[in-house]
Formats: structure tokens, C-alpha cells, sequence
């Protein structure tokens, strides 16, 4: 582990993602899941919010509360599969502003293509968590974290389910100031741009498409 990247090697974490890395685990039994794992890692990226007390009185005292500092969060989910992540982030965190980046590659250039672009106003004033259950490459990463930049955020995390070495090392080179929060560190990308051993298309597992 470093500042640049966060492992949550949970025991509840680490189980669930096995089971969902297993090419027998149905549609529905994956976005479950998915489900409960964000709620784990959740929990992980949002440890360092800072805090601030509130009077409040309970049915005894008065006392100063603990309570979550600045505006409300920003989720920012890149299409399609980080809505599997999102979904389950905003059971636990329900008052978050949500935002969608939507890109696609280009086949002839190779390079990200935005096709949807809507996030939360204030961004420079929100710590913004930006949400892809698989950092391959980078590149929609990278240029998903230019596009949120472009919008003002300032204090951006990025989380994803698991993650290559080649993707974290593109990401560490453009935004070394973005750390990212991963379930797993896996061993390398294949020639088509799948992390191995990975669980294959993350999207296509979540939504049953092929
Ligand atoms: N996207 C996926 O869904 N899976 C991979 O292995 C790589 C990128």
C-alpha cells in the first residue's frame, strides 16, 4: 500500500470479490455482490472526510455531534459499469451529489471519446469520488479525472473493484494527486486489454450482456 494507492484487503472484501471473480456466478448473484462490496468500500474511501461538530440535544444533554464537514459528496460514475458501484455507494452515502462521464473509444485513434457529460455544480467544494469497477488501461480514467478537473473538482479520489499495474502506473503519471482505492491489485492486462485474472467484462457480468 502507498498514498497512491489504497488495497482494502478486508476479509469480507476480499471473499465476495472471489466469488465474483468465479465465471459460474450468475447475473444476480454478481450485482449482489457488487452491491455489497461497495458498501465495504465505502466505508474505506470516505475514512479520511474531515469532521465537524453539531449542537444537538439528545433526550438526555446537549453535546457537540460529530458531524460530516463541508458540502455533500460528489459520485461521479463513468458509464456503464461504475453504476454498479454507484448503486451501492449511495445506499450508505444517500445524500451524495451524483455525476456521469460516458465515453467511448475511438477505433481508429484508440482514444477516449466523451459522449455524456453532467456533474454536480461546486465541484471545486465537494470531495468527488469518481467510481469504475476496473482500472485497465487508464485511459478512461485519465480521461474521465481531465473532464472532472475541466469542472472544477479539486479533491478527487478514485475508486475502483480491482485494478492492473498498468492502469494504476498511467494513473500515478497524469493525476499523481488522485489516490485510488481498490479491492485488489491483480497481475497484468492481456492482449486485449483485460485484467488478469480479473473477472472479465465487468459491464456484461453486471447487466448479463454479451
Ligand atoms: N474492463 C472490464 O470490464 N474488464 C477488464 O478486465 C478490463 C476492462
Amino acid at each position: 500500500m502507498t498514498d497512491h494507492l489504497t488495497i482494502v484487503d478486508h476479509p469480507l472484501v476480499q471473499h465476495k470479490l472471489s466469488l465474483m471473480r468465479e465465471k459460474d456466478t450468475s447475473t444476480k448473484s454478481f450485482r449482489q455482490l457488487l452491491r455489497e462490496i461497495s458498501h465495504l468500500l465505502a466505508y474505506e474511501v470516505t475514512r479520511n472526510l474531515p469532521l465537524t461538530t453539531k449542537r444537538i440535544e439528545t433526550p438526555l444533554c446537549e453535546m457537540d455531534a460529530p458531524v460530516i464537514e463541508g458540502k455533500k459528496l460528489a459520485l461521479i460514475s463513468i458509464l456503464r459499469a461504475g453504476n454498479g458501484l454507484l448503486d451501492g455507494i449511495l445506499e450508505l452515502i444517500p445524500a451524495a451529489r451524483v455525476g456521469f462521464v460516458g465515453l467511448y473509444r475511438d477505433e481508429e485513434t484508440l482514444k477516449p471519446v466523451q459522449y455524456y457529460f453532467k456533474v454536480p455544480a461546486e465541484l471545486e467544494d465537494r470531495v468527488t469520488i469518481i467510481v469504475d469497477p476496473m482500472l485497465a488501461t487508464g485511459n478512461s480514467s485519465v480521461a474521465a479525472i481531465d473532464l472532472v478537473k475541466g469542472a472544477g473538482a479539486k479533491n478527487i479520489i478514485f475508486l475502483c473493484l480491482l485494478a492492473a499495474p498498468e492502469g494504476v502506473a498511467r494513473m500515478k503519471e497524469a493525476h499523481p494527486d488522485v489516490p485510488i482505492v481498490t479491492a485488489a491489485l491483480d497481475s497484468h492486462l492481456n492482449e486485449l486489454g483485460y485484467i488478469v485474472p480479473g473477472l472479465g467484462d465487468a459491464g456484461d457480468r453486471m447487466f448479463g450482456t454479451k
